[in-house]
């Protein structure tokens, strides 16, 4: 008996854990608080979906609760009468669920189609995401800026994304903005996006993608127009020049900076396997925005990156870069703003 009781505990608290697990105070990836037009349209779908399935899912216990109880055994209860096959139930219950079925298809179809197409109107801002393993690269379009894992947009204005992938499937998710897309490598998807209110709202791969598919977030920072342009104006200005110092270690062939990374308009830095560093010090994240851009943080990134996460491209330095060298790589690329 007390043994028993010890058990039933013991399979108590599991159960907890996972309840409250569940409870949070306005977490940052609910889908469920949604904060945009896309993502209210997503979220009227859920709700329409969980209140059919409550509908079925108590009429039928209901019903096998009541039958249980109704048609129990008594004694002395005679042998019921034996049926086999009702066709009015049959067909009742065949046109019943087609017909919920129905009424979840036609708005589940219409939304799918509508979070991909792009919006009417001229007001729509074009944004091309690529996904890496394991970041993003951020561009747009229509005014010559790049990015990565950090996409600025105007909020209420409609956002119209490009996705693409280099290498493997990825998948694009911004809960609180909208449900997910994937990115497929030799395709191209698209998906729409808008927020209500300036904010960051956060984002995160959705597929498995490898090693560090866990390590690669991103967040979109959502701006009132004026901020916005702002933000659009500087970042179309070129690369601050790196020092000689700078440039000397940067194109050092056992660091070779320029074999991966961009830094527009200055010579030798136009690689394009990893993100474009042209205003990297703007950037409020690094690493698939896992690590808070701060020169402390850059210091071990700088030093040994697999270190912090693993399966990234950026290779150790480890006995390459000097404290000094560090100092220096730091202090220019948190100076591009
Ligand atoms: Cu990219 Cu998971």
């Amino acid at each position: 008996m007390k043994r028993n009781r010890w058990l039933s505990s013991g399979a108590l608290l599991p159960i907890l854990l996972f309840l409250f697990s569940a409870c949070a105070n306005s977490p940052p990836q609910d889908s469920l608080s949604p904060a945009g037009p896309i993502a209210r349209k997503e979220d009227a779908l859920f709700r329409l979906t969980f209140w059919i399935a409550v509908f079925v899912f108590v009429l039928v216990e209901g019903l096998i609760i009541v039958i249980l109880y109704r048609f129990r055994h008594r004694p002395n209860s005679p042998v019921p009468v034996q049926v086999h096959g009702s066709k009015r139930l049959e067909i009742g219950w065949t046109i019943a669920p087609a017909v919920l079925l129905g009424v979840i298809a036609i708005p589940t179809l219409v939304t799918i189609f509508a979070v991909s197409a792009r919006p009417a109107g001229a007001n729509v801002l074009d944004v091309r995401v690529e996904g890496h393993q394991f970041w993003w690269h951020v561009d747009y379009p229509g005014l010559g800026i790049t990015t990565a894992n950090e996409v600025h947009i105007p909020a209420g204005v409609p956002v119209f994304i490009t996705l693409e992938s280099v290498d493997v499937i990825h998948s694009f998710w911004v809960p609180r903005l909208a449900g997910t897309q994937d990115l497929r490598p030799g395709t191209t998807t698209t998906l729409n996006i808008q927020a209500d209110q300036p904010g960051v709202y956060l984002g995160q791969c959705k597929e498995y993608c490898g090693l560090s598919h866990a390590n690669m977030r991103f967040r979109v920072v959502a701006q009132t127009q004026a901020d916005f342009d702002a933000w659009v104006a500087r970042q179309r200005t070129p690369a601050a020049p790196p020092p000689q110092e700078v440039l000397a270690i940067m194109q050092r062939s056992d660091i070779s900076c320029g074999g991966c990374h961009t830094l527009k308009r200055v010579e030798g830095l136009a690689g394009q396997v990893g993100p474009d560093l042209t205003h990297f010090g703007g950037r409020a994240t690094f690493g698939g925005a896992m690590f808070k851009n701060d020169p402390e943080k850059l210091r071990i990134w700088l030093h040994d990156a697999p270190a912090m996460k693993p399966g990234v491209d950026m290779p150790s330095f480890v006995g390459k870069l000097s404290d000094q060298d560090l100092d220096a790589l730091i202090a220019y690329l948190e100076s591009l703003k």
